[in-house]
């Protein structure tokens, strides 16, 4: 099916004791410290959000820590458990703004010594990172999958994708957009992963999530669910990490 055509450091801010791969707990501090006055053209739900990012122990970490994003705590967090992120290997970030994944992904692979590839591609622009290829693309665009395979130069080793598309608040609008570009990011991984490669994908519960992660055990020894305690408890992300591609003998 061809899906194109639709729209650091080792824990998180609570320290060691975070590591659970299911938590969401471990960040005790989340009680809202910080209050704002109502600013009058500030909508409710831009008050919550700022609200939230003040008072968000992982934000504060992030900046602390030089990354460009609190998500950079999620992939450390998955990395640190299930080592999938290596020097040498060649890496594909798909929706990588502003970069968090990017600049883990460009640590651990050695990218300062030399070492190994990533290639990232977002809708909007990025500050340049050091190490890491970046493409300023719709992923959805059908030049996006050879353009991507050129900049890695060669076979992958693991397939990264955040990609979410901003929501529009029609729940069953935003789910298709979001199933769409699970699946194109699926083909993609298909294309472009050694044998033996991974593929972590940021999804969201509901209906259609579930064939997906059964066309992935098609593809992959092992798949597995992954709620990091860095992502948010009250969020519906899952993160599903699909693991030993099986390349050409499926
Ligand atoms: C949650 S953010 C990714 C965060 C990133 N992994 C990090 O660590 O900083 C989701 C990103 O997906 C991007 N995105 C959504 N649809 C896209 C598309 N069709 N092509 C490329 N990027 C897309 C958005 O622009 C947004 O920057």
């Amino acid at each position: 099916m061809n899906a194109r055509g639709g729209g650091g450091k080792s824990g998180g801010p609570a320290g060691k004791g975070s590591g659970s791969a299911k938590g969401g707990k471990g960040t005790g501090s989340r009680d809202l410290g910080v209050r704002l006055k109502t600013a009058h053209r500030r909508s409710a739900s831009s008050q919550r959000w700022l609200e939230r990012q003040l008072n968000d122990p992982y934000v504060a970490q992030a900046k602390r820590d030089g990354y460009r994003s609190r998500a950079a705590y999620k992939l450390t967090e998955i990395d640190d458990k299930y080592k999938l992120l290596k020097p040498g290997q060649r890496i594909v970030d798909l929706g990588a703004a502003p970069g968090g994944w990017s600049q883990i992904a460009a640590k651990k692979l050695g990218r300062a010594k030399g070492q190994g590839a990533v290639a990232a591609i977002d809708l909007l622009e990025i500050e340049p990172i050091a190490g890491v290829d970046f493409i300023a693309l719709d992923f959805m665009d059908e030049s996006a999958p050879e353009k991507l395979k050129q900049m890695i130069g060669g076979p992958a080793d693991g397939v990264l994708s955040e990609m979410a598309a901003n929501t529009t608040g029609h729940k069953k609008t935003d789910h298709l957009r979001i199933i769409g570009l699970a699946e194109a990011a699926i083909e993609f991984a298909r294309e472009v992963l050694a044998p033996g490669g991974f593929f972590l994908v940021k999804l969201f519960q509901g209906g259609d999530t579930v064939n997906l992660i059964n066309d992935l055990k098609r593809d992959f020894s092992t798949v597995r669910h992954i709620k990091p305690a860095a992502s948010r408890a009250d969020s519906s992300e899952l993160y599903v990490l699909a693991t030993g591609f099986r390349g050409g003998e499926r």
